[in-house]
């Protein structure tokens, strides 16, 4: 049984048994039982109101934990976050359990977001491997690195829809799209939490609700103006799937939209969150998210926003001090009922009880060393920085023949870039154990590699060429390593300008101008809009920052023992004026008509005239790569794509199918992708939906037929009446390597 159907089974359970004992009357979305609600109310009754409104506290110990050691045993912590040492997290826990007055363990938080100390590729790189099961593989190693030192909760995965590459933050979740960003959030949810609760259980917290990642013009923190109906069909349901999943946790974000900060925004926390989906975890906000509702103009001072949060059903202040400073004597004025405060501490204590933290406050610090970086763990991360990895161009140079190219230049900012190559958020990531392309290739091949930087630095300096053009002279073969360093992806680290930075592209041309096959690999954190790059290159690939084990994983992909597979999570522009750009979008009144589009438009479409149609006078109307392509070392053919039926009920299931067949001359591996597109709808429906992938690996000349099912349910959306349905009539389908391609089949709903 798999890991996934033992926790389904153990969800199922739980819900019966809250039924049948006058618990819950609806089926808890974490598991929980009546023997952990008899705790949790057991506990509740006991504790005072300053007590209850300590469990609600959260601070960070980055300034040092002694500084909380009172606080904690008077019960005003419940949650500490940033605190990796297990020394430290075992003394606080002791003066938690033996000295404050209820014995209530801190549940101890930390942003491990793609990796604890083993760091995997960037969450976008995770999607681009459009891999749930490799991806859950690697939440666990985290989870197990984490909780091994004492960090049981992790502000990760982030599902935030990103179609602007500008914004930073892309770098952190799964890219555009609403499914994929929806699956990888649930293999992410499974790997951290576990299959059953036990000490490596990582509470996982989805964040940040909501729409967060459509920041206007692409600065992170900024404001967001999503409709109704773009939150419901597209922001959302990533979240729902992750709460269906059993993620503990969810996080408000730090934007207001159309007005109103999700911390403050009922709606969306009580309306829908609670209310409709059921979800009782744990709510925490974004770090002081609360007290920047003052910044927002939201509430006038710390106790008025105080109250709105609690009042949005928000359980935990992440370091506003609102909630430990305010709710007792807002609770005195009758500005606050304290059952709101009691259903908080609720959520709090659940998680809490399930992680099993009353019964393993502690952790074996001895041992806690022991499991980092662990063999596996390694090989766990090189295999997903290989599958990660997509390759955008290939003029027949890669994979390279170790035989054949004797002299190897390696140069490029990023080829010795221990730090830079873990990405965004890797913390405890220690770029002495990070493997870079250099490393690993002067291991592979030692005196064959000549290492000439090329570039100081990637940002400023204007590089000297002449070096790095004779070495290129003196070589077989020239691998350019280029990109972006860490810091300007994440957090803050928003950009206007998408080329690569300072005279990589100048130092790109200056190797293809010696006549040397030039294979460039780029490292980033976002899609740079390399499109002056790809005529200076025989190939390229590119890494979604690829974590520790990046170096061994690309060398394996350079010279063919491994053959990427990865496709783009998002779509790769041409220039940042494109923005937003992405498959997804709704159809307009005058689509482009250029042939690749004529298909969208369909037969009954009024249009005659080319001009007037929506695209740009100077970039047309097509991005440099789509979304969900990649390149492999062979070369995949679809045919014979075929449906069960024309006409399907609404509780039918569609039954496509197709033959895949390798074309090429070596193994590899295709993902293969279903695309729905809902012809006439109560709203504009977009022109494409990603409904279904995966991964098919095939040997040369070998051929597959490939079935999928997509139930009929899977083609409902939010509608004009604020139901989500589906809405009966025509569809088209494509069975694809991207978003591209493919001849559509039609079918019917009735
Ligand atoms: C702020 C970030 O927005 C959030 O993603 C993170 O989890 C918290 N800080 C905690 O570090």
């Amino acid at each position: 049984m798999s890991n996934k159907t033992i926790r389904n089974l153990f969800l199922a359970a739980a819900c019966l048994a809250a039924a049948a004992c006058g618990g819950p009357k609806r089926p808890s979305t974490v598991g929980t039982t009546p023997e952990v609600e008899r705790r949790v109310e057991q506990i509740l009754a006991q504790m005072t109101l300053a007590e209850k409104i300590g469990q609600m506290n959260q601070v960070s110990a980055d300034g040092g934990v002694d500084n909380y050691a009172e606080a904690v045993r008077r019960g005003q912590i419940g949650s500490v976050l940033n605190v990796v040492d297990p020394e430290k997290i075992n003394e606080m826990q002791r003066i938690a359990m033996e000295e404050s007055r209820l014995a209530i363990p801190l549940l101890v938080g930390r942003d491990v977001i793609h990796g604890f100390h083993t760091v995997f590729p960037i969450p976008l790189g995770l999607a681009a491997t459009f891999d749930p099961a490799l991806v859950e593989e690697g939440a666990r190693v985290a989870a197990v690195e984490a909780t091994a030192q004492g960090v049981r909760w992790t502000f990760s995965p982030m599902l935030d829809i990103a179609r602007d590459p500008r914004w930073g933050r892309m770098a952190e979740g799964s890219g555009e799209d609403t499914w994929l960003d929806a699956r990888m959030g649930e293999a992410m949810v499974r790997g951290y939490q576990g299959a059953q609760w036990d000490t490596t259980a990582m509470a996982a917290c989805i964040k940040h609700f909501v729409g967060y990642g459509a920041a206007e013009g692409g600065r992170d923190y900024n404001s967001t103006f999503l409709t109704e109906n773009q939150l419901r069909n597209v922001y959302l349901p990533p979240f729902e799937a992750a709460v269906k999943a059993g993620a503990l946790t969810l996080m408000t974000s730090f934007n207001d939209n159309d007005g109103v900060p999700s911390t403050g925004n009922r709606f969306i926390v009580k309306d829908i969150l609670r209310d409709e989906w059921g979800f009782d975890g744990l709510v925490v906000t974004d770090w002081n998210s609360m007290g920047e509702m003052v910044s927002h103009g939201y509430g006038a001072d710390r106790r008025e926003v105080a109250r709105q949060a609690l009042d949005a059903g928000v359980d935990m202040d992440m370091m506003t001090f609102g909630f430990i400073t305010h709710l007792e004597e807002l609770v005195r004025a009758g500005e606050v009922r304290e059952s709101a405060i009691d259903d908080a501490v609720r959520n709090i204590l659940r998680v809490k009880i399930l992680l099993g933290l009353f019964e393993h406050p502690y952790v074996d610090a001895a041992a806690a060393e022991t499991v980092q970086y662990a063999p596996e763990h390694l090989d766990a991360a090189r295999r997903t920085a290989e599958e990660s990895a997509v390759l955008l161009k290939n003029d027949g140079v890669l994979p390279l023949d170790a035989g054949r190219v004797r002299t190897i230049l390696v140069t490029g900012p990023m080829a010795d870039a221990p730090h830079d190559q873990l990405g965004t958020w890797s913390f405890d990531g220690q770029k002495q154990h990070t493997v870079t392309p250099l490393a690993a290739l002067r291991e592979r091949f030692p005196g064959r590699v000549i290492y000439v930087p090329g570039l100081k630095d990637s940002r400023e300096q204007r590089a000297r060429f002449d070096d790095v053009v004779a070495a290129a002279r003196r070589a077989d073969v020239v691998l350019a390593f280029l990109g972006e360093e860490a810091i300007l992806s994440g957090e803050a680290h928003s950009l206007a300008d998408l080329n690569l930075k300072g005279s990589q592209s100048e130092l790109l041309a200056a190797l293809q101008a010696t006549g040397k096959p030039v294979v460039a690999t780029v490292m980033a954190g976002r899609p740079l809009t390399v499109e002056r790059d790809l005529p200076h290159c025989g190939a390229m690939l590119y890494s979604f920052h690829p974590g520790t084990m990046g170096g061994p994983a690309l060398a394996n992909l350079i010279f063919g023992d491994a053959t990427p597979s990865g496709k783009t999570p998002v779509t790769f522009l041409r220039t940042v004026g494109q923005v937003p750009m992405y498959y997804s979008h709704n159809m307009t009144g005058r689509p482009y008509r250029g042939e690749k589009l004529l298909d969208e438009i369909g037969p009954e479409a009024g249009q005659t005239s080319l001009g007037n149609t929506s695209y740009y006078l100077d970039y047309g109307a097509y991005p440099l790569f789509p979304f969900g392509y990649g390149l492999s070392y062979t070369t995949f053919a679809y045919t014979e794509p075929s449906l069960d039926k024309a006409v399907y009920g609404r509780d039918d299931v569609v039954r496509a199918a197709c033959t895949l067949t390798n074309t090429g001359a070596r193994p590899g591996t295709e993902v293969v992708q279903v695309y729905v597109r809902d012809l006439v709808g109560s709203f504009t429906r977009p022109v494409k939906e990603l409904k279904h992938f995966e991964r098919v690996a095939l040997q040369p000349g070998e051929s597959r037929r490939v079935e999928v099912e997509i139930p009929v349910s899977a083609l409902a959306f939010w509608g004009a009446d604020g139901t989500k349905k589906v809405e009966p009539g025509d569809f088209q389908l494509w069975l694809a390597g991207d978003s591209a391609s493919g001849e559509p089949l039609a079918f019917k709903v009735e």
